[in-house]
């Protein structure tokens, strides 16, 4: 296999028209070098095999404390250590199973049936609004704003205290890109403090208000049996500042990056228009086309082989899921969105023990939002002149998409 040299090409995601179209750049590098050692010291793995394959390997951390930038990077931090130390998505074995499994208990018992209501109705308020300004950004006004509100909803935020909550948010949710700039480290580094501070106060406040027959996501957490196996305030909270992010801050940019797809495949969106029966197989298509997380990390606990390379103990490795999830390997003219592709083994909600936990209301907003607005503006054009995407490597989304709804 022909291996490009450094001089040649240079994995960077900051070159120009990476943020635009990321694709190419993983297409050359899964043909030319898919095992590649970036200028970052990370290796980048780009084939689906390959990703999969380290995605399930139990000797491959999610534990960042095993990763030799570690120290270095957080040293004069003090609570983002404590943070992703704790924080499911960053747990091994064995804390891992128990923990995920005593949230995944509480979110789903606490607000599946709720949430099967409320969405509806959050979807058909922001419609309502939609529909009398007739053009409008449509990444604040709906992509965003179902998934915020839904999550505001789940741990009982007031309209006061909305505008700090979002902002600690976005704040912390810097940490996962992989260069983050000492300005977004000590930023995080506050908003974790005053987030878990908010939290605690409103858990209190919760269980004092609380009415017998009604439960809330934020004191089931303390009140199911499995939350014995660990001390309750060190990994509650920086799991539940976790959800709150992870709760929305991905799902904006499956109902944005989706809609953007459809409009720049209009023979797809009159398809779904004629056969809403398509929805579920046109969300699970958006997020394989262009998924809202693009990547995993994981270090190595030993030497290992993953495909066809050597990896060394302590080796950082990123798993490229958008690359996986364009294998040719795996789907047939991966660069085609296509509505109807069956089967659909994308990666966009990882695999294995960190599979997403909340991959079914993601998909639970994606379809009702993404239905509803179409059906409520299927003339709607999009400005592509407005059309801006995020400086972001690992949440891939827009920034500005203007929508004209000629209704
Ligand atoms: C379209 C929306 C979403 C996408 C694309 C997405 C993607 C992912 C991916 C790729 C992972 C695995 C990361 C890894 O292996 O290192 C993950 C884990 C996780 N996700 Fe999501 N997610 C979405 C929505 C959500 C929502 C709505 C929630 C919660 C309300 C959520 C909560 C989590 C949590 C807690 C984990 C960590 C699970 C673990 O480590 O065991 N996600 N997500």
């Amino acid at each position: 296999m022909m291996k490009l040299k450094d001089s040649e090409y240079r994995f960077n995601p900051y070159a120009p028209g990476f943020f635009d179209n990321p694709y190419p750049f993983y297409d050359r590098l899964r043909e030319n070098d898919p095992y590649h050692h970036s200028f970052m010291g990370t290796w980048i793995l780009t084939r689906y095999d390959d990703i999969q394959e380290a995605l399930v390997n139990p000797n491959l951390s999610s534990d960042l404390r095993n990763w030799a930038g570690f120290e270095k990077r957080y040293k004069d931090r003090e609570s983002i250590p404590w943070f992703v130390t704790h924080s499911v998505l960053t747990v091994d074995p064995p804390h891992h199973k128990p923990l995920k499994n005593h949230l995944n208990k509480s979110f789903l018992e606490s607000s599946l049936k709720k949430l099967n209501a409320q969405i509806p109705a959050i979807v058909k308020q922001k419609l309502e609004k939609l529909e009398k300004l007739g053009s409008f950004d449509f990444i604040p006004e709906f992509a965003l704003a179902v998934p915020l509100e839904t999550i505001y909803y789940v741990f009982g935020i007031e309209e006061a205290d909305k505008p700090k909550v979002k902002k600690w948010s976005t704040d912390i949710s810097k940490l996962i890109e992989p260069l983050p700039i000492l300005a977004n480290l000590e930023a995080a580094d506050q908003s974790i403090q005053e987030f878990s501070q908010y939290l605690k106060e409103k858990i209190l406040q919760t269980q004092l208000d609380q009415a017998e027959d009604e439960q809330s996501f934020l004191t089931s957490l303390f009140e199911n049996p499995h939350s014995e196996s660990f001390e309750k305030d060190e990994y509650i909270l920086p799991n539940l500042i976790l959800m709150f992010m992870a709760g929305h801050e991905t799902t904006v940019n499956l109902i944005g990056n989706g809609i953007f797809a459809l409009l720049n495949n209009p023979d797809q969106l009159k398809l779904l228009l004629e056969n809403p029966e398509l929805t579920s197989s046109a969300v699970e298509e958006m997020l394989r086309y262009d998924p809202p997380q693009q990547l995993a990390w994981r270090s190595a606990l030993c030497d290992l082989q993953i495909g066809e390379h050597n990896f060394k103990k302590g080796d950082q490795l990123m798993l490229l899921l958008g690359s996986a999830n364009k294998d040719p390997a795996y789907f047939s003219d991966p660069h085609k969105f296509d509505i109807k592709r069956m089967p659909n083994p994308h990666l966009s909600f990882g695999k294995g023990q960190h599979s997403c936990l909340g991959s079914w209301l993601a998909r639970l907003q994606g379809k009702i939002a993404i239905r509803e607005f179409v059906e409520r503006f299927p003339d709607m054009e999009i400005t592509p002149e407005g059309v801006r995407w995020f400086s972001n490597f690992s949440f891939r989304g827009l920034e500005k998409m203007p929508i004209v709804t000629n209704n």
